[in-house]
């Protein structure tokens, strides 16, 4: 049955070659998805040569890894080994159907990054950004095409986590949505419609979390303490593991998307900040590292 608010599959457009922009922590597990589930050829781009490098070798990394637990045959690796490649040179999206921006999470570089790749890509072609909190109305309105951007947000680890939160914006129309939805439904993900509303769902959550911890940290109590306090709600992850996962940085950015929304329920922690501002790790050998402390 179709979930309310999701447009008929018949206006689904084919995707016969995906673009990813960014090759960094989630834009290479994106091209990894996409290539294992499409079987598509797969293009990644991003500042310099070296990154995007950086995000094929870590896609021809787990081919050789999922070869190696027998999950792959040689046969698929040596076929999705030739459909993945990184360029700088972003006309290779010429011809792409469906192009997705994993970016840092800042609004004025992600409408800037879509007004030159909207002129790079062809026009019926879908964009589809994978933020974590901003407004995709926004994010589209200096485009030619707003109807063609749609929100398209995974979790980390993309490879095992099921959701996909799919975000219509006001613009967003009825064949970008169908595509989105049908190419979840590809990537085996469990497709949800939200709310293009800060943070959409998940993110609203995890951050809380995340704000009421610092509040306490702010407060005095070690990050160590807080760190194995939450053990007794039997989480997945300890709340500062899952903030390492995901990277301060992002959690901190998405913070304040929601503390500008909502300056009553979420905090902007100075000590987040000064985790953010020392690029260090915050967990080192699943310890709380004792420098960031
Ligand atoms: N890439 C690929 N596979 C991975 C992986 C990764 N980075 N991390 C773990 N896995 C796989 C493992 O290979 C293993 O697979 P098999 O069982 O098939 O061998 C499986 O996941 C379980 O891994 P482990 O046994 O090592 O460890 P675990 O049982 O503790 O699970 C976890 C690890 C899946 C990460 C789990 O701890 C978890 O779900 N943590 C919570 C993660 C979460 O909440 N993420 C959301 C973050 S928010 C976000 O991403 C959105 C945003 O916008 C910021």
């Amino acid at each position: 049955k179709r979930p309310v608010g999701v447009p008929d599959k018949s206006l689904a457009r084919k995707v016969t070659k995906v673009g990813i922009i960014g090759a960094g922590l989630m834009a290479s597990q994106l091209a990894l998805l996409f290539l294992r589930r499409l079987q598509v050829p797969v293009v990644l781009t991003d500042l310099d040569q070296e990154r995007v490098d950086k995000g094929v070798g870590y896609v021809h990394a787990e081919i050789d890894k999922l070869v190696a637990k027998k999950r792959m045959d040689e046969g698929t690796a040596a076929k999705l080994r030739l459909l993945v490649s990184g360029s700088v040179d972003k006309s290779v999206f010429a011809d792409a159907d469906f192009v997705i921006e994993a970016v840092f999470e800042n609004l004025d570089l992600k409408k800037q990054i879509w007004a030159e790749f909207e002129k790079i890509v062809k026009p019926e072609a879908i964009l589809a950004t994978n933020t974590s909190s901003l407004s995709i109305t926004e994010m589209a309105a200096d485009l030619e095409h707003p109807e063609r951007l749609v929100g398209f947000h995974f979790f980390n680890p993309v490879a095992v986590l099921p959701l996909l939160e799919i975000i219509r914006g006001e613009k967003t129309d009825d064949a970008t949505l169908a595509t989105a939805f049908e190419v979840g439904k590809t990537l085996k993900k469990s497709s949800v419609l939200v709310k293009d509303a800060p943070a959409f769902v998940v993110n609203r959550l995890l951050t809380r979390v995340t704000s009421e911890i610092f509040q306490a940290v702010d407060a005095g109590t070690p990050l160590d303490v807080v760190n194995v306090a939450m053990d007794p709600l039997g989480l997945p992850m300890r709340p500062i593991a899952l903030l390492q996962l995901v990277g301060p940085a992002v959690a901190y950015h998405v913070g304040e998307t929601l503390h500008a929304a909502f300056p009553d329920r979420y905090v902007d922690s100075p000590n987040l900040k000064r985790i953010v501002d020392s690029k260090l790790p915050v967990m080192v050998d699943k310890e709380i590292n004792p420098e960031v402390i």
